[in-house]
């Protein structure tokens, strides 16, 4: 019965004193915790975006570059994701790491990255990932999975080694004003860290979970 799934969470601790004062250092530190943990994915992170009609839609992203200023993800121009964002910069951003019983939640604006940076991770990418950002018209229905087989070979076939990024396809770099550490705790009482940006400054508060 799903009612009778029920976890302690005795890993680890947050407070006030331990966490570094500046958030993206903390998060630097946790992810990096992720990453040693060997979970699966450590770095993929649940993107939510707003439409016109004020209706959330929610999909799982990954981080590819963190700076001390922005998450940055990589995406197509065109999809709904994209669309949405062009209406309305505001999204969120999750992590769960249950290996290590942590969600780090952040908000904040969002915005497209330089086409400079967006060639250089694409040039790192292998070929069939670079083939990919062509083949598929992100969010766009399509009436059979042949079809993208068919334009896989047919970009192979154009671009052959040498695959250029596709105008339509870049990253997107998240500006944080809100970011909340959130380690489980025994008996429910977990420990919720809430840094919020104000006039430049970090300030830190504790909510109750
Ligand atoms: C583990 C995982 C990682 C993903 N990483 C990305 C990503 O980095 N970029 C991306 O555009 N879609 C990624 N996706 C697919 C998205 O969740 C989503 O299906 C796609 O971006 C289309 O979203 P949209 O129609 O809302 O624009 C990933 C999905 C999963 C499950």
């Amino acid at each position: 019965m799903l009612r009778d799934i029920r976890k302690q969470y005795l890993f680890s601790t947050l407070d006030e004193k331990s966490v570094l004062k500046n958030p993206f250092e903390q998060f630097e530190k946790w992810l990096q915790e992720a990453i040693e943990s060997e979970q699966l994915e450590p770095t993929a992170m649940v993107l939510s975006t707003v439409d016109d009609q004020l209706q959330p839609h929610s999909r799982v992203v990954l981080l590819k570059e963190f700076t001390h200023e922005s998450f940055v993800f990589y995406t197509n121009y065109e999809g709904h994701k994209a669309q949405q964002i062009a209406q309305n910069n505001r999204v969120s951003l999750v992590f769960f790491w249950p290996a290590l019983e942590r969600q780090v939640r952040i908000e904040g604006k969002v915005e497209k990255i330089s086409e400079v940076l967006s060639n250089s991770y694409f040039e790192s990418r292998p070929l069939d990932s670079q083939l990919g950002a062509w083949t598929s018209p992100q969010s766009m229905v399509i009436h059979s999975a042949d079809f993208l087989e068919k334009q896989f070979q047919y970009y192979q076939q154009k671009f052959g080694n040498e695959v250029p990024k596709p105008p339509h396809w870049g990253g997107y770099a998240v500006k944080p004003h809100a970011i909340e550490f959130w380690q489980g705790r025994a008996n429910r009482l977990h420990d919720r860290l809430l840094f919020i940006k104000e006039s430049g400054d970090w300030t830190i508060s504790r909510l109750a979970p």
